[in-house]
């Protein structure tokens, strides 16, 4: 088993998945379909999460998956990811998409995402994790940028706590004016 470490590189949690898109992945615009994507996504920014803080790590949020460009028939998909920032026991996990047009070469970056992870101890309560150390241009703009996400994401939590006073769990059929 891996020593607890007060700090750790960037490249220490990278995680890589690469895709064939088949005619199964394509919705009717003969684009991908987001959620396999999205699923993707989650999959491969647990692994860096993990690899963070070797512990058991949740999904807390996704802040946003911005799907920039169509991936379509023919292309491969390269996800990778890594841990940009952290809070106490809170992950930022960034997502770069690429994909590469397999008879061309071209590449694009089609999507990017930021997710929130936390690490849980035995008794499932969030256990402390590790600093980040940036190295390469990308991974210190993005944990310069991070504080500010991170505040915003706070400000997101609070309002969304507010907004879950006023429903309730009923179906839509149960419920009344
Ligand atoms: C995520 C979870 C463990 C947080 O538990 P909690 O009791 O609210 O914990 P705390 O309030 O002590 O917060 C712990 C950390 O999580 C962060 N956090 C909690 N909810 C968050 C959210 N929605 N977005 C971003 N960060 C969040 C807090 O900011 C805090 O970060 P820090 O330790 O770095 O300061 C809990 O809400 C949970 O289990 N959610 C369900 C997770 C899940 O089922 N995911 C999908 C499948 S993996």
């Amino acid at each position: 088993m891996e020593p607890n470490r007060e700090e750790k590189f960037c490249k220490e949690s990278r995680a890589t998945k690469i895709l064939r898109v088949f005619p199964s992945d394509l919705n009717d615009h003969n684009t991908m379909f987001g959620g396999k994507l999205m699923a993707y996504i989650d999959d491969v920014a647990s692994i860096s999460a993990e690899r963070h803080a070797r512990a058991e790590c949740v999904t807390a949020s996704t802040d946003s998956v911005d799907f920039l460009l169509p991936i379509r028939e023919g292309h491969s998909v390269c996800l990778t990811s890594y841990v940009t920032s952290t809070g106490r026991s809170s992950m930022e996990v960034f997502v770069k998409v690429v994909a590469e047009h397999l008879r061309t070469g071209e590449r694009m970056i089609a999507a990017t995402a930021f997710l929130t992870f936390v690490a849980l101890g035995p008794d499932g309560r969030p256990v402390p994790v590790p600093k980040v150390i940036p190295e390469s241009p990308e991974e210190k703009k993005l944990h310069e940028t991070a504080p500010a996400r991170a505040e915003a994401r706070k400000r997101h939590r609070e309002q969304s706590k507010l907004l879950a006073e006023h429903l309730r769990p009923d179906r839509l059929w149960e419920m009344g004016n």
